[in-house]
């Protein structure tokens, strides 16, 4: 298990996971942490928000070298994209995400789900000389509590973050990330859900997340998670904002620098793309959202 590390985890697609991922690492980067992202997700979304994956250098790793060090069971000495950001590396996906999942899976009795004595060997080995040089590593992960990839981040990870909506099948998604953690509890006895973190809801929506936090409270109990574990603040609905930010690559305060504080009006024409208000209100929520992060973990 690493101690700087947190995983961005939900059994749940389109939850917020990669979203989250990038603007948290973004922001400690931005405020002088050093951050290594891990993406484990094929999907590679990781690479748009963060903008090099429209970069040669971003196409060309697909995963391949977290995968080599998988196999060859040597620690990778350097992450494939440096300085993505100031202080901020990334070990990408891509198509042998998959190679290395299946990889996995095949050292794994049963896929990966039931508790196993080796889990998170074959991804701590293939990091193991890397982790210590980062402040922090962040793990995205592919929306699959069945994956073998899955728990070995599990096995891994000091925290556990899992953004949610706030519907029925949310709350189940909240048990089954407890249940997930539950597998590796033996191999990573410190491992922590240290919060829920809305996402996609609008600004005026303390009602539902009341509703939300009251309808959880008995899990929360149940499982002896933390009564407060959903986050205060929630990813405020912008879909403009998002859709700009993953097409140009930009983080919610990068794209709010860009863009945020620009009239609609400018040199007397009307600037139609502009997202002020909104890109402003998205650029609080994250940072608002790494505070309470570093407050609940030290990182
Ligand atoms: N503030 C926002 N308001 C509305 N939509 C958003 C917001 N931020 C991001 N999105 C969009 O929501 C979608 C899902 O986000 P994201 O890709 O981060 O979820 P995910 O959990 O990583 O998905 P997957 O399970 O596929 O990996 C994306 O299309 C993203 O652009
Ligand atoms: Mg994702």
């Amino acid at each position: 298990m690493f101690g700087n590390s947190i995983a961005l985890m939900s059994g749940k697609g389109g939850v917020g996971k990669t979203t989250l991922a990038s603007n948290i690492a973004g922001i400690l980067a931005a405020v002088g942490r050093k951050v290594l992202v891990v993406d484990l997700d094929h999907q590679a979304d990781l690479g748009k928000d963060l903008g090099y994956a429209y970069t040669e250098e971003g196409l060309a790793d697909g995963g391949s070298a977290l995968l080599s060090a998988a196999i060859s069971q040597v620690s990778l000495d350097k992450p494939p994209l440096v300085g993505v950001r100031d202080n901020l590396d990334v070990i990408p996906s891509g198509g042998q995400t998959e190679a290395l999942k299946k990889f996995i899976e095949s050292y794994y009795p049963d896929g990966g789900a039931q508790a196993y004595e080796h889990h998170g060997a074959i991804l701590g080995g293939a990091l193991y000389d890397l982790v210590d040089d980062y402040d922090v590593v962040v793990f995205d992960c592919p929306p699959d509590f069945t994956s073998g990839l899955v728990y070995e981040a599990l096995a891994c990870t000091r925290w556990l973050l899992v953004p949610s909506a706030v519907d029925a099948a949310s709350e189940e998604g909240l048990i089954n990330a407890h249940l997930a953690t539950q597998v590796v509890a033996e191999r990573n006895p410190d491992l922590e859900m240290v919060g829920a973190v809305l996402f996609d809801l609008p600004s005026n929506a303390s009602r539902l997340a009341q509703e939300f936090n009251e309808d959880i409270a008995a899990i929360v109990a149940h499982a002896g998670l933390r009564e407060d574990l959903v986050f205060p603040t929630w990813v405020r609905t912008s879909k403009k904002s998002a859709r700009d930010m993953r097409k140009y690559g930009k983080l919610a305060h990068e794209y709010y620098g860009e863009h945020g504080t620009l009239d609609r009006w400018v040199d007397g024409k009307f600037n139609p793309d502009l997202a002020s208000g909104a890109a402003e209100a998205l650029k609080d929520d994250f940072q608002f959202i790494v505070r309470e992060l570093i407050e609940r973990t030290g990182l």
